[in-house]
């Protein structure tokens, strides 16, 4: 008596491939994207509007214009926050002056914090972030 024994082997190869997949977004699309007011940011129409910290029982808001943001000038830009008029202090405004880098930070999703000039004896500090 023989004992035939039949073995079969199967052998699978699994093949996997990997691949990368890059994305790239230009920063006008992500900007165009963008949107909510939670936060005391607004992006609406050309600029990125954020609002100060309450100094002295008021705020300002400051407009960044995408096309500083998109391309910042070499030598940085010099904004001028809204108008405010707070009892005992009068109508005024400030001046927020923003480096290459911050502008290209923000474009990158980056915060960058910075206080306004002083003016009548208080100034604000200002978080700009796309959101
Ligand atoms: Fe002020």
């Amino acid at each position: 008596m023989e004992a035939v024994m039949s073995e079969r082997m199967l052998r699978r190869e699994f093949l996997t491939a990997a691949g990368k997949v890059v994305l790239v977004i230009p920063a006008a699309a992500f900007l165009a994207n963008c949107g909510g007011s939670s936060s005391g940011m607004n992006q609406q129409g050309n600029s990125l509007t954020v609002t100060s910290s309450s100094t002295l029982g008021h705020n300002h808001n400051l407009s960044v214009p995408f096309s500083d943001i998109d391309q910042p000038p070499a030598g940085g830009v010099e904004l001028s926050t809204s108008t405010a008029s707070p009892y005992g202090i009068g109508t005024h405004s400030h001046v927020v002056t923003l480096s290459t880098d911050d502008l290209t930070s923000i474009m990158n999703g980056g915060a960058v914090s910075v206080d306004t000039s002083t003016v009548s004896d208080h100034h604000h500090s200002f978080t700009i972030q796309m959101g």
